[in-house]
């Protein structure tokens, strides 16, 4: 099959789509032609020379987290998908390629009105954004705080707050003022002045706040709210543990991603994906995430033709 995938570590130029064995799926697992798949900084930090704790990096190494398609083996003692079936998931590091082979627990059934792209660019960053949520308990009558609301956490994290009944300011650049706001968020920019500024759009306070931006948004969130369990930090953890500050750590599963297809087909999520790549552009498709800089998401459109007698 053919994968998006790097040899030596590097800029987005080190990417290629190379051949690979095609995966079979073990027992327990399930086989999937990859439709579309995400790009996420985790992969441009694994790309750039991270090797994240508990993996082991192979040669070449695939990139890619998260993904949609159709079933297309089904492995023994599963009876929960069958050939043929739409399917989101995820996936460590093995996602940007035609097939994937996940255990069946990583996957859920694609709402038939869902298009790929936001299908296939889903269960990752939606999950961090659950996941954070969750540990910072946001809830009916707090104002949170988005730093970064305009990423692919962030776009997530904006919206299912507000579905548990939060109010939410998010920190974006000017070109992605109005974008927040159509989010129902109430947009202002980061830098210089940023304090004062959500101070005028929060008379009563911050009472959570999720950093996905790094820098100074964990100091300024340190200014603004008092409980410290209460700001959750996605970037520079290890800062945020020695601040005594919510190190947020996705924690993924088929019942998060449910719930979150769930507010989708509610009709209360909006999938932003703002770029599509096909994968020989794999290259391209992370240098856009590189910038630090893109909205929604980044997809690759993969799109392998049908194994043979399927
Ligand atoms: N701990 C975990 O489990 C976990 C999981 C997922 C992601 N993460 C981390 O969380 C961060 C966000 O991930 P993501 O997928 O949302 O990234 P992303 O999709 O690449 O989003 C980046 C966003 O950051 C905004 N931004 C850039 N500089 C900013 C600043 N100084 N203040 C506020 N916003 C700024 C950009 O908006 P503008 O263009 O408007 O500036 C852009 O929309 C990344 O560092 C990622 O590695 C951690």
């Amino acid at each position: 099959m053919r994968a998006a995938a790097f040899y030596t570590s590097g800029g987005p130029e080190v990417l290629q789509v190379v051949e690979v064995d095609t995966p079979e799926a073990g027992p327990g697992e399930v086989r999937v032609r990859v439709q579309v798949a995400g790009v996420q900084p985790y992969d441009s930090a694994v790309r750039s020379g991270w090797t994240p704790p508990g993996q082991n990096l192979h040669v070449p190494q695939i990139v890619g987290n998260d993904f949609a398609g159709v079933v297309d083996q089904v492995g023994a003692g599963i009876t929960s998908v069958h050939t043929g079936d739409e399917v989101i998931g995820w996936a460590m590091l093995a996602s940007c390629a035609e097939y994937v082979v996940v255990p069946a627990a990583h996957l859920v059934a694609k709402p038939a009105g869902m298009p790929w792209p936001q299908a296939g660019t889903l269960s990752a960053s939606a999950q961090t954004a659950h996941t954070a949520l969750e540990d910072l308990k946001v809830g009916a009558g707090d104002t949170l705080l988005v730093h970064a609301a305009a990423g692919g956490v962030g776009t997530i994290a904006v919206q299912l707050a507000q579905v548990a009944g939060a109010t939410v300011i998010g920190t974006a650049s000017p070109a992605n003022q109005e974008y927040v706001r159509s989010l129902g968020a109430t947009p202002t920019t980061y830098g210089d002045g940023l304090t004062g500024r959500i101070l005028a759009l929060a008379p009563r306070g911050i009472d959570v706040a999720l950093d996905a931006a790094g820098g100074e948004a964990l100091d300024i969130s340190l200014d603004l709210v008092a409980n410290r369990e209460r700001i959750g930090a996605l970037v520079d953890l290890d800062r945020a543990e020695e601040l005594g500050v919510l190190p947020v750590r996705s924690r993924r599963s088929a019942e998060r991603l449910q719930a979150i297809v769930d507010t989708y087909r509610a009709g209360k999520l909006t999938l932003t994906v703002s770029e599509i790549y096909p994968l020989e552009q794999i290259g391209e498709a992370h240098h856009r995430v590189d910038t630090g800089h893109s909205r929604g998401k980044i997809a690759v459109r993969v799109q392998a033709a049908p194994t043979a007698g399927r």
